[in-house]
């Protein structure tokens, strides 16, 4: 299936995953499904393995045993570049832009996978994220963090993928505006996506989740439906 796009909003298997980096293992054996379809909100203290976890399953980063699947697609051994055409979106950690190029420029580059012209990018961005519309020609390095997410965000909002993995979203910024980008991705999944997402605002992710995990030192140590979760996360961070 190397032309095909992945169906709309399929599940994510993760069977019996370890990865890690060089001779260190990182993910001692990670099984999670994540149902189609579904917000899913993967907690855990710092260092957990969960930005690992995304990068095994967009494809950054190969596991060394098991295997993720997009519906009954296998991820191992494809690339980024083709998990994206197959409608695979991340979201990295950190801010998912190009800093030395404008907020147009940075849509361009958007446009080259989704194959939709910079106009419509444009406009769907702007509807979306009024903020950035005054903010076009201005370098993204030069926004505030939190337009700086929504910049990257909107990479997922032009690219209708079918699966999004978003890795803290909100990583300093202020609860107003972490909110609103929250909002955004609820939008998103209403669109028909499974989005993965990992975050450390417990509150903020599990608002927002119909589904939710928690990892500790390479582990799944609980899953369950969000409120299940919330008193499971606090004391993952208080034993951490
Ligand atoms: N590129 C890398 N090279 C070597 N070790 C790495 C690399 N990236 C992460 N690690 C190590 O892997 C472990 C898990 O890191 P990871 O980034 O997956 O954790 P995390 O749960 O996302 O943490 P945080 O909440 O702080 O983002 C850490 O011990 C980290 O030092
Ligand atoms: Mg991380």
């Amino acid at each position: 299936m190397s032309g095909q796009r992945l169906p709309a909003a399929p599940p994510i298997t993760v069977d019996g995953v370890r990865a890690g980096y060089g001779r260190i293992e990182v993910l001692h054996g990670i099984d999670l499904q994540v149902p189609a379809g579904s917000i899913f909100a993967l907690l855990g203290p710092n260092g957990a393995g969960k930005s690992t976890l995304l990068k095994v399953i967009g494809g950054h980063v190969r596991a060394t045993a098991g295997e993720v699947h997009l519906g009954d697609l296998p991820v191992g051994g494809r690339s980024v570049e083709h998990l994206a055409r197959l409608g695979l979106c991340t979201v990295p950690e950190g801010r998912g832009v190009f800093p030395n190029l404008t907020v147009r420029e940075n849509l361009r580059i958007w446009t080259y996978s989704a194959r939709i012209p910079l106009g419509e990018v444009e406009e769907r961005t702007y509807t979306a994220f009024h903020r950035l519309a005054d903010r076009r020609q201005q370098a993204a390095g030069t926004l505030s963090g939190g337009e700086q997410q929504m910049l990257a965000l909107s990479r997922a909002l032009v690219s209708d993928p079918s699966v999004l993995l978003v890795d803290e979203l909100s990583m300093g910024l202020a609860p107003l505006v972490v909110a609103e980008l929250y909002e955004m991705v609820g939008e998103l999944a209403a669109r028909g996506m499974t989005v993965l997402l990992v975050e450390q605002f417990v509150t903020t992710a599990l608002a927002v989740a119909t589904r939710a995990a928690i990892m500790t030192n390479g582990r799944i140590t609980a899953e369950g439906s969000p409120s299940e979760m919330a008193e499971a996360a606090l004391s993952a961070y208080l034993a951490s």
